[in-house]
C-alpha cells in the first residue's frame, strides 16, 4: 500500500473516503472542523443530538456529506480522552482501518493524527497511525476462492502534512511490509508452510535485495556441527529440517551484526509427549517467532537501515513416529551440553539451544530469540505483552522502549539463579523441563545456558503472536518491536 502527504484542507480532498477522528465532548479537531463548517453544522450537530457515537474505538461511516469533494466520512471516536494513553490512540486508528479494510474502497485520506496524545508529537502520530491502517489492510487469502464483490484492500492512503513528514510514512511502510510478511507466514497452515517453505520464503527475500545474502544448512551440514538437539526434535518428522541464515549488510563489514534467532517449529504436535487436540490445533503458529525475525528482517531491508543484520531460523517440524525422539533420551547440544529430554513437547528450546550456539560464529553486538516458547506465558501476560528476558539490562532496556514506542510492548521478567536449579537431573547437565513453576522463566533458563558468552535477550511470543478467540490469526507481533530496535541501533532518530 502506498502511503503519501497533502497538504489539501479535508474538506477539498476528492477522496472515497476522509477519515477523521472525534473526541467525544472534546473540541472538533481541525479536519473535523472544516468539514463541519462545509457541511453547516452537521458533524457537530450528529455528535450533540447523539445520532453518531463517538465513544471509544466506534466508526460512523456518512454518505454525501453536504460541502465536502470526499465520497465518505468515516468518523472515529476516541472516547472522553483528555489524556490519551498511545495504546489507546492505537487501537482507536487499529478500528478505523479494519472498517476501510472491509469495504470496496481502494483509497483514503486519513487525518487521525490530529488527535492529541499524551506526551508524543504529531510525527509519532502521523505515523502510529499510518502504520494502523496498514497493518489493518491485511486479510489472509492463499488458500480462499475470491469471491465476487469481497472487500479489496486499500491501494493508497493520503494523510494530511507537509512533504517533510515522507520519512515518518517510509518508517510506517517499511515495517507494515514486515508486519504483513510475518503474518502471512503464520496464518499459512502447516501442510503448506514447512521447513522447506520458510526457506523457499528467504531465497525470495535474498533475490530482492542487493545487500541480502542466504545460506540453508540442511540436516547433514547440521549434523556435521553437531546440532543433536535440534535434529532430535526433527527426527520424527518427514520434512526434514533446515537452518535458514539470512545475512543483510548494511554497514561496514567490521561492524557486529544484530542477530536475530527465531522459532520455527512449522507444526508442533507435541512429539510422543502428544498434545490434546484442543492444544494442537492452534500449532501451525509454532513458527511465529520465525515470521517475526523474517518480517523484521524484510523490513529493515526495505528501509535500507545502516547496519549489519543476521536472521537465523530454526524451521522444524515436531512429530511422532517410529524415529522420533523419545522422553528419557540424551541429547547432545552443538555447545557440548547434554539434555535430557523429559518431555518431547519442550522443543522450542532444544532448536534454539543450537541455533544460538551457532550465532555466537557472528560475534554478535547483540543475539534476540523469539519465540512461541511456553503456554505459562500466555498465563501470565495474556494476549497484550511479550515476555522479555536478557542477560544484560541495556539491550533489556533498549528492547523495552523500541517496543513501547510502536505500540508493541514486552515486560520484563527475572532470569535469577535462583531459579536455574529447576533444570538439574541426575542424567545429564540439564533437563528440558522445570516444573509447574515460573515456565517462562526455567525455558529461558534452559536458553541461557547456551548464551553465556552473548549479550542476548529472549523474547517469549506465545501470548501476543496471534489471536485465536476473535479469529483474527497472527497478528505479525513483534516485527514492530524489532523493527524499532533495528532503526534505532541504525542511528535512525525517533519521530
Ligand atoms: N509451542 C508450545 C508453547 C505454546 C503453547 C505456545 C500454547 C502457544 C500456546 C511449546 O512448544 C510447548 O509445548 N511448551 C510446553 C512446555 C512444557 C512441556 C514444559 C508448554 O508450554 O506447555
Ligand atoms: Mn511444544
Ligand atoms: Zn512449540
Amino acid at each position: 500500500m502506498e502511503l503519501s502527504l497533502t497538504d489539501l484542507t479535508a474538506e477539498s480532498i476528492e477522496t472515497p473516503c476522509l477519515v477523521v477522528g472525534v473526541i467525544d465532548g472534546g473540541q472538533l479537531t481541525p479536519s473535523a472542523s472544516a468539514i463541519d463548517d462545509a457541511s453547516g453544522g452537521m458533524i457537530s450537530q450528529m455528535v450533540e443530538s447523539r445520532d453518531i457515537d463517538v465513544s471509544f474505538g466506534k466508526t460512523t461511516l456518512l454518505h454525501n456529506v453536504a460541502g465536502i469533494a470526499a465520497e465518505r466520512v468515516l468518523l472515529v471516536g476516541f472516547g472522553k480522552a483528555s489524556k490519551l494513553e498511545r495504546g489507546r490512540f492505537d487501537r482507536a486508528c487499529l478500528a478505523a482501518g479494519k472498517v476501510l479494510r472491509n469495504h470496496p474502497l481502494s483509497r483514503c485520506h486519513v487525518c487521525l493524527h490530529e488527535i492529541e496524545v499524551e506526551g508524543l508529537g504529531e510525527s509519532w502520530r502521523l505515523r502510529q497511525a499510518a502504520l494502523a491502517i496498514y497493518r489493518a489492510n491485511y486479510r489472509y487469502t492463499t488458500t480462499k476462492r475470491r469471491k465476487k464483490n469481497s472487500p479489496v484492500p486499500l491501494e493508497s492512503a493520503s494523510f494530511q502534512g507537509s512533504r517533510t513528514h515522507q520519512a515518518v510514512l517510509d518508517q510506517a511502510s517499511g515495517m507494515g511490509v514486515g508486519f504483513h510478511k510475518a503474518r502471512e507466514l503464520g496464518d499459512l497452515p502447516a501442510n503448506i508452510c514447512n521447513p522447506a517453505y520458510l526457506a523457499q520464503e528467504a531465497k525470495t527475500i535474498a533475490r530482492n535485495f542487493d545487500l541480502v545474502e542466504l545460506e540453508v544448512l540442511d540436516e547433514d551440514q547440521m549434523a556435521e556441527l553437531g546440532m543433536d538437539a535440534l535434529l532430535g526434535v526433527s527426527r520424527g518428522s518427514t520434512n526434514p529440517a533446515k537452518l535458514i541464515v539470512l545475512k543483510y549488510s548494511g554497514t561496514d563489514a567490521n561492524d557486529q551484526p544484530v542477530v536475530l534467532v527465531g522459532k520455527g517449529i512449522t507444526f508442533d504436535s507435541g512429539g510422543l509427549s502428544m498434545k490434546s487436540p484442543d492444544n494442537m490445533i492452534q500449532m501451525k503458529y509454532d513458527m511465529c517467532g520465525a515470521a517475526g525475525v523474517m518480517g523484521a528482517f524484510l523490513a529493515c531491508a526495505s528501509l535500507g537501515l545502516n547496519l549489519n543484520v543476521i536472521c537465523i531460523v530454526a524451521a522444524v517440524e515436531n512429530m511422532p513416529d517410529g524415529n522420533a525422539y523419545r522422553p528419557g533420551d540424551v541429547l547432545t547440544s552443538m555447545s557440548g551440553q547434554t539434555i535430557e529430554v523429559l518431555n518431547t513437547d519442550a522443543e522450542g528450546r532444544l532448536v534454539l539451544c543450537d541455533a544460538l550456539t551457532y550465532s555466537e560464529r557472528f560475534k554478535p553486538r547483540a543475539v534476540i530469540d523469539v519465540a512461541t516458547l511456553t503456554g505459562a506465558c500466555v498465563i501470565a501476560l495474556g494476549h497484550h505483552a511479550s515476555g522479555l528476558l536478557s542477560n544484560d539490562d541495556n539491550l533489556a532496556n533498549d528492547l523495552l522502549s523500541a517496543g513501547n514506542d510502536v505500540v508493541d510492548r514486552a515486560w520484563r521478567l527475572p532470569l535469577w539463579d535462583d531459579y536455574q536449579s529447576q533444570l538439574d537431573t541426575p542424567f545429564a547437565d540439564m533437563q528440558n523441563v522445570g516444573g509447574m513453576s515460573a515456565g517462562v522463566v526455567t525455558a529461558a533458563c534452559f536458553l541461557s545456558r547456551f548464551t553465556k558468552n552473548q549479550c542476548w535477550a529472549h523474547l517469549d511470543i506465545a501470548g501476543s503472536a496471534w489471536k485465536w478467540n476473535e479469529k483474527e490469526g497472527a497478528t505479525g507481533r513483534p516485527v514492530g518491536l524489532l523493527t524499532r530496535y533495528l532503526m534505532s541501533v541504525a542511528g535512525v532518530e525517533a519521530v
